[in-house]
C-alpha cells in the first residue's frame, strides 16, 4: 500500500469531471487499497478518487470513530434525495477551512462494491452530507465553491498567503 499526495484546492485538477468505472478489476482495487490508507492516515472521513488525481468516478468514506464502518462506493448515483441539512463541512483537498454548506437531509444512493455487483445505500445526516459532498468531487466541484464570492475570495487570499510562506 502507498499513501497517495492529496491535490489541494485550487488545483485545476480538482475540477475535473471523472469517468466511470466500467470494470472493478486489480488496478482499481489496489487504488481503493491505497486511498483508504491515506485517507485514514489524513485524518479524514471521505475521499474521492479525484483529490489524488484519479479521474474516476470512486468515493470512499468512514464516518465512524473507531474507523471500522468503510463505504466503498463505486460509480454511485443518487436515485433519492429528502429533506435539509446544513453541516459545518471541511475537506482534505481545502484544509483549515470549515464551512456550513446545505445538503439533502437523506438520500439512497445506488453503487458499485468493491466485488462490482450493484447495491443500494440508504443514509441520513453525516454520512448523507459526506457522500454529497465527495460525490461533488466526481463532478469537479469542491464544498468552497458553494460559499459566497466574497468568501471563496478570502480563503483563496489565505491558501496563497500559506503557499507564499512555504516557499
Ligand atoms: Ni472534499
Amino acid at each position: 500500500m502507498a499513501l497517495l499526495p492529496i491535490l489541494r484546492y485550487p488545483d485545476p485538477r480538482l475540477h475535473v469531471v471523472a469517468e466511470p468505472i466500467n470494470v472493478v478489476n486489480g488496478e482499481i482495487r489496489r487504488l481503493i487499497r491505497d486511498m483508504l490508507e491515506t485517507m485514514y492516515a489524513a485524518p479524514g472521513v471521505g475521499l474521492a478518487a479525484t483529490q489524488v488525481g484519479v479521474h474516476k468516478r470512486l468515493i470512499i468514506i468512514d464516518v465512524s470513530e473507531m474507523h471500522d464502518d468503510l463505504k466503498v462506493l463505486i460509480n454511485p448515483s443518487i436515485q433519492e434525495r429528502s429533506g435539509h441539512a446544513t453541516v459545518e463541512e471541511g475537506c482534505l483537498s481545502v484544509p483549515g477551512v470549515f464551512e456550513k454548506v446545505a445538503r439533502a437531509e437523506r438520500i439512497t444512493v445506488r453503487a458499485l462494491n468493491v466485488d462490482g455487483c450493484t447495491f443500494d445505500l440508504e443514509a441520513e445526516g453525516l454520512l448523507a452530507v459526506c457522500i454529497q459532498h465527495e460525490m461533488d468531487h466526481l463532478e469537479g466541484k469542491v464544498f468552497v465553491e458553494y460559499l459566497s464570492r466574497l468568501k471563496q475570495q478570502r480563503i483563496l487570499a489565505r491558501i496563497r498567503k500559506q503557499q507564499r510562506q512555504a516557499m
